[in-house]
């Protein structure tokens, strides 16, 4: 692994193993792009049977065809919850139950809280925080019967420092973190597991992030630039395969594993041999 990877274990109830055999059965949300594909097509690969879920419905049937195992495609739009808790259903039923809930849907602004409207607000709220609520309600019932767990991808922004900006979507990974924590707390008996994410490109093709691709090139230029100033951002990317093999860890653990991050490789050292 290329990432640097850290988590804390909880000794108190950790769940069950989500399955007695290998293959796990996950619904993977915001799996039509960016991390939340990769995720899906990575735990394919490692023989999980997945579910992919997102609003559009061509890119899913395409990652669905390149996954190497079982895999389905479930339209859903999770700023819908009549919608949203019908597409966890089929997934459920489709998989024959769910042993894990991978929640990444996420969308950002990018842009000084002066200028955010009220509509940017909710609709970060609707997808990023309110959307997970849901999801997460729906999956409830399939993964009490598994004692499975429940995975949000949260980011290192939310974790600490200011990043102008952002302020409309720290706020909602902010929220979306103390939500996981009482989620985690009401229901002991499943695993809940914020994955506080670094700044990542996704993967290749259709599995390249499209978080911020309608942004204002300017303002992306300024808030990189700032961020950097600012020690806010490292210099390197995380590699999704490393946010499959922490995703494919807590899914495989008997642990509680309430927060792991993954953030980018360790800068190299000044004057360290190239190699070879
Ligand atoms: N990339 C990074 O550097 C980074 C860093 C830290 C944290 N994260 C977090 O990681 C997650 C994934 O980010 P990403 O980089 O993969 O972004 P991305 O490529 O833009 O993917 C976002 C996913 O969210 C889905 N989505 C958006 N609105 C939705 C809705 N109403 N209903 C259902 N799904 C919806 C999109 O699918 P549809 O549009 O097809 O519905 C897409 O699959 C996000 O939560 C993000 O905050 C990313």
């Amino acid at each position: 692994m290329n990432g640097s990877v850290t988590g804390t274990n909880e000794p108190a109830t950790p769940p069950r193993p989500s399955t007695t055999g290998p293959a796990r059965r996950v619904a993977v949300v915001g799996a039509s792009s960016g991390l939340g594909r990769s995720i899906a097509l990575g735990l394919s690969a490692r023989g999980d049977h997945v579910a992919l879920l997102a609003r559009r419905r061509d890119r899913l049937d395409r990652a669905v065809d390149q996954a190497s195992g079982h895999a389905i495609a479930i339209e859903c739009d999770v700023t819908d919850e009549v919608h949203c808790a019908a597409a966890i259903a089929a997934a459920a039923t489709e998989l024959g139950g769910l042993d894990a809930l991978v929640y990444s849907s996420g969308v950002i602004a990018i842009e000084p809280l002066a200028t955010t409207s009220a509509a940017t607000w909710t609709r970060l709220f609707a997808t990023n925080v309110v959307g997970a609520a849901t999801a997460t309600r729906a999956a409830l019932p399939h993964l009490r019967a598994t004692h499975g767990r429940a995975i949000y991808l949260s980011s290192v922004s939310a974790q600490s420092g200011v990043w102008p900006l952002l302020g409309a979507y720290t706020a909602t990974k902010a929220a979306l973190d103390k939500m996981i924590d009482t989620w985690r707390d009401e229901h002991p008996e499943l695993g809940f597991t914020r994955l506080i994410v670094g700044d990542s490109a996704g993967g290749p093709g259709e599995s390249a992030t499209q978080l911020g691709a309608d942004a204002s090139v300017d303002l992306l230029l300024t808030g990189l630039d700032t961020w950097q100033r600012r020690g806010l951002r490292s210099h390197g990317l995380v590699d999704p395969d490393d946010l499959v093999s922490a995703v494919a860890y807590v899914l495989g653990s008997t642990a509680s594993i309430p927060v792991i991050a993954v953030t980018p490789p360790p800068a190299p050292m000044h004057g360290a041999p190239s190699g070879g």
